[in-house]
């Protein structure tokens, strides 16, 4: 096999072999196949497309391409979760526990935050003692005995992934559904779920900002996981504006807790119910989503959701006070109000800006080598549809180092659209695709 044929073949739209696309991948991986001909290949491919099949098989093989987490010790459908990631999204923060309180094994890999989005690790080490250093075997045995256990996401898994995605942002071929269907479903397989639920963010705070964008890649996803054998359902949710009030890593750590205790914000509160439904259907737990919704709603008003937190907590090494203590948790050295301009109703709230002004307060990286800090960041006060009266706060900014904190007030300001009129109330969820 020649890689300048399998480049021709796609360049003039024929369909890849699974043998065809292996050698790619392996080749590619171990070096023998050089970045310019994998350019080429993207860029035909980006052009071209990909048939559902040949997207599976791209999936497989790069799944392959490194570790494959054996999951078999533990007992259970395991189900995993992935959001193509938004601003705020706090959701892993509470569906872990959630789902792990009425049965359902959770096994998590995580990974940190790059950009205008967060990552749950930095999310979970702002605090204090926590860690995600478990072995193997603690990892199965803590998600045998409590219900939940989370780890780093190691550099091992799908490797060609890793090297891929890296030539794929200089080549201008990041933006091409097949490729990223098959790059996220590969380590969510390679990370050993029985079963996945993914949360396809749509709008300007999200990775695809259209809705048809956003569905096109929501199913391209579930037919990977009809072809591979793993049953996957994806959740299309709103990122228009930031999803509930806090952004930051503590921050959004005292916003999970809160939501546990059943006063959380209303929209992190139902696409947590949603989301979850569909985990406890997946794995068996609940025989539809309304029974699912019943089990979780109850979970939460007695407490079990929360209380599970605190012994997961604990047994990653973290001080389960922190649930009932929100002073445990690192604290910015002052806050700053933003006052609005005038007085009217929100009308939108640009989550990009939200997300890269809680960066530029240093809450997340600009680079892969940035320092965060975990204590600063942004609660909004006002969302989209809520009255607002000129000087009345919109947002508490959480600030440490002040060097860019003007900056950040000025985009602040410009991220908020204020009219006269109120808008229609928008919408949190678009759609499911099974
Ligand atoms: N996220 C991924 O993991 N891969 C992509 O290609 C795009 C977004
Ligand atoms: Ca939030």
């Amino acid at each position: 096999m020649r890689m300048y044929d399998i480049i021709h073949k796609k360049r003039d739209g024929e369909v890849l072999t699974k043998e065809e696309i292996e050698f790619v991948i392996t080749g590619f991986t171990d070096g023998r196949i050089p970045d310019y001909q994998m350019s080429a290949l993207c860029m035909a491919i980006f052009l071209r497309g990909m048939t559902a099949q040949e997207t599976a098989h791209m999936t497989l093989a790069m799944a392959a391409s490194g570790d494959q987490i054996d999951l078999s010790a533990i007992k259970g459908v395991k189900v995993d979760k992935h959001s193509t990631g938004g601003v705020g999204d706090t959701t892993t923060l509470v569906l872990l526990p959630l789902v792990a309180s009425v049965g359902v094994p959770v096994a998590k890999m995580s990974g940190r935050g790059l950009g205008h989005t967060g990552g749950t690790i930095d999310k979970l080490e702002s605090i204090p003692g926590f860690s995600i250093e478990l072995t193997t075997e603690q990892f199965a045995h803590n998600v045998n005995t409590l219900g939940a256990a989370l780890m780093g996401q190691s550099g091992s898994i799908a490797p060609a992934d890793k090297k891929l995605y890296a030539l794929r942002d200089v080549t201008a071929t990041v933006d091409t559904i097949p490729l990223i269907a098959s790059s996220i479903m590969s380590k969510k397989i390679a990370a050993g779920a029985n079963a996945i639920v993914l949360d396809v963010k749509t709008g300007e705070g999200a990775f695809m900002k259209t809705l048809d964008g956003s569905f096109d890649l929501a199913q391209a996803m579930v037919e990977i996981g009809d072809e591979v054998g793993r049953q996957t359902i994806a959740v299309i949710s709103d990122m228009e504006q930031p999803l509930g009030y806090a952004v930051g890593n503590a921050l959004e750590v005292q916003e999970a807790i809160d939501t546990l205790r059943g006063q959380g914000p209303a929209d992190l509160t139902e696409l947590c119910l949603v989301l979850g439904s569909y985990m406890v259907v997946a794995a068996g737990v609940a025989k539809d989503a309304a029974e699912a919704r019943q089990k979780l709603t109850e979970s939460l008003e007695q407490g079990h959701a929360l209380d599970t937190f605190r012994r997961f907590l604990k047994a990653q090494g973290a001080d389960p006070a922190v649930a009932d203590d929100p002073k445990l948790l690192p604290q910015a050295q002052k806050t700053v109000e933003l006052p609005a301009d005038r007085a009217g109703y929100v009308t939108r709230i640009h989550a990009e800006e939200v997300g890269t002004c809680a960066m530029l307060l240093g809450a997340g990286r600009e680079t892969k080598e940035s320092e965060i800090d975990l204590a600063v960041g942004l609660v909004l006060r006002k969302k989209v549809g809520d009255r607002v009266e000129a000087g009345e706060s919109l947002v508490t900014l959480h600030v440490g180092d002040e060097s860019r904190l003007a900056e950040v007030q000025q985009r602040l300001t410009a991220a908020y659209e204020i009219a006269e009129k109120a808008p229609v109330q928008p919408t949190l969820i678009y759609g499911v695709v099974t």
